[in-house]
This record gives C-alpha cells, structure tokens and sequence, in this order.
C-alpha cells in the first residue's frame, strides 16, 4: 500500500467523503469517535467494530510507544455517560445491513449489553462471542480471568452474515457414518458450524504481528469478524482504531477501512502497518 493511502488527516466537514461510494480504500482520521456522525456518510457502514477502554481503571502504556487512559475514578455511569452516546453515533453510520460489535470484557460488559439492548431493540442482539485466551497471570482468590466478551448488534434483521466452519477434533473415527473426517496435525477431525466461543491465541511479546501498543488484539480474531460479517470491497469501519488492527485485517481481505482514535500516535503505528501489509496466503484460516 502508498504512503498516501493512509495519510492520518482531521474530519473536516466538507472535505469528507458524502457518499459511501466515495470512500478511498483506507482512511484514518484522528479525533474523537463521538464526532463521527458529523462526518462520516450515515448509514453506510458495512461493519462497525470497537474496542473501547474496558473500565480497567488503568493506564495503559506500552514499553516506548503510544498508550492511553482508561481511569474513570470506579464510576460506571461516568464510563457509561462517555461510551453510550459514542456507540448510539456508531448505530447510526450502519448500513440497513450492517452490524456492531462492542468489545468489552468482566469490567463493564454487562451494564453495556443492557444498554445496547434499548439502542438496538433486544431483538436486534445477535450474539455474545467469547473469546477465550491463555495469557500469564492467576489468582488464589478467584478464577483466572481469560475471556473477553464480543456483543455483536445489527441494525436491521436484514443483517448480513456468512455462517462460518470449525474444526472438531474427534477422539477416534467410528460412529460418524456419513460424515466426513479429515485429519491434520493435531488428530482427525470434522468441519462442524462455528460457536460463539474462540479459542484464539492472544498476542505474545516475539508475534511477527506484535507492535508496541497496549491491548492490541490478534489479527486472526479481527479477521474472523470480518469475513463473518462482511463482503469484499464492502466498509469497515473502527472507530477507537487504536494501531489498526481491524484496518490490516480489513485491507488484507479486500475490504475498505476507515480508522479513527485520539491518539495521533496510535494511528502513525496504524498508519505504519498499513504500509507494510502482508497479503494473507489462501485459506490460511477459518476452514475451506
Ligand atoms: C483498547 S484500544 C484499541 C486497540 C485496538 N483494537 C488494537 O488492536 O490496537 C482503545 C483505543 O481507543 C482510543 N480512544 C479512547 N477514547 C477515544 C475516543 N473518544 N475517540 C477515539 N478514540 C478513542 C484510545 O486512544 C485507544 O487507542
């Protein structure tokens, strides 16, 4: 990809793309998520997928790099006060076919899921994706905390969705008549529908995928999501883009990508990945 391509510049109005069609390929604009709307061509998103600050109570930082705050002083409702009116601009950039998904984990997701549930309409809630990972770190004092939670949204019934397969790993070959098994290195198994929990290893220190930014999430999560929900050349969008995992996921299955955060240093790393895209190899994941 050019440098040009994605070059970080402000929502100005009048100078943003009016029409869905418009969109250049990749876009990453710095600023507040909660100017989007102002901005952005509404109703046209394809996919809109965030991963806000949790409710951590932390500051994150990186070793040298860019970071950010997620302190809200124990407050739920000043955290809510804050991300709420954010994800209702969100709902409103969606395509009729489109969807949201909210990532969040124990900190703050179920105060968030009962909100989201009024934004959208219960029956627009389409599933609770965990993802489950195997990181350092226990307690004596309570289970090993190791998922976050996904809340997948879509504006409309009319949602798209392209149901994908997993591999079921079988503990011997008998009594599966007219399935087919398959076998690889970890043993026989069966492509059987995808569940909404994924076991997707979280990024480590020595991942070729790893930049210096805190809370960075593995590509083959975000390009899970993205094929699940999206078609070539449709848009994606991240509006807490952070360093554009969801942008190289997105351009690496030919979709088109808009980015935007606060931090004019997580969207130069953003902007730094773009440029040194991978093209992924064919059926690297996600099944056949
Ligand atoms: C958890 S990180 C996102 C990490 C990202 N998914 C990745 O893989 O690198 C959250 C991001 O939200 C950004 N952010 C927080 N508040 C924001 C706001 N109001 N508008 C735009 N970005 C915001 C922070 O700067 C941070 O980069």
């Amino acid at each position: 990809m050019t440098s040009d391509v994605v070059a970080i510049s402000s929502p100005a109005p009048g100078r943003m793309p009016t029409e869905r069609s418009s969109v250049p390929p990749v876009m990453l604009l710095q600023g507040d998520a909660g100017t989007a709307g102002a901005c952005l061509p509404a109703g046209s998103f394809d996919l809109l997928y965030v991963d806000p600050p949790f409710f951590s109570g932390r500051r994150r930082r990186g070793r040298a790099g860019p970071g950010f705050r997620d302190q809200w002083g124990d407050d739920i409702d000043r955290y809510q006060g804050w991300l709420m009116p954010r994800l209702a601009g969100m709902r409103d950039l969606l395509a009729p076919s489109g969807s949201l998904i909210v990532h969040l984990d124990w900190h703050a997701v179920h105060p968030v899921k009962v909100a989201l549930d009024h934004l959208f309409g219960r029956a627009q809630f389409i599933n609770e994706i965990i993802w489950s990972y195997r990181t350092g770190g226990t307690s004596a004092r309570w289970l090993a905390r190791k998922h976050d939670t996904l809340l997948l949204y879509a504006r409309t019934p009319d949602y798209k969705f392209h149901p994908l397969r997993e591999r079921s790993y079988l503990r011997h070959h008998y009594g599966f008549g007219n399935v087919t098994i398959l076998r690889d290195a970890r043993g026989p198994y069966r492509w059987t529908g995808l569940r909404d929990v994924w076991e997707i290893p979280a990024l480590r220190g020595n991942m070729p995928e790893r930049v210096d930014f805190p809370t960075q999430k593995p590509l083959a999560l975000l390009r899970r999501i993205v094929r699940l929900l999206t078609d070539p050349r449709d848009l994606v969008g991240d509006l807490m883009c952070g360093s554009g995992t969801t942008l190289v996921a997105a351009a690496q299955l030919g979709r088109r990508a808009i980015g935007m955060d606060f931090s004019r240093e997580a969207l130069m790393l953003a902007a730094r990945r773009l440029r040194e895209i991978e093209p992924l190899l064919p059926g690297t994941e996600d099944g056949p």
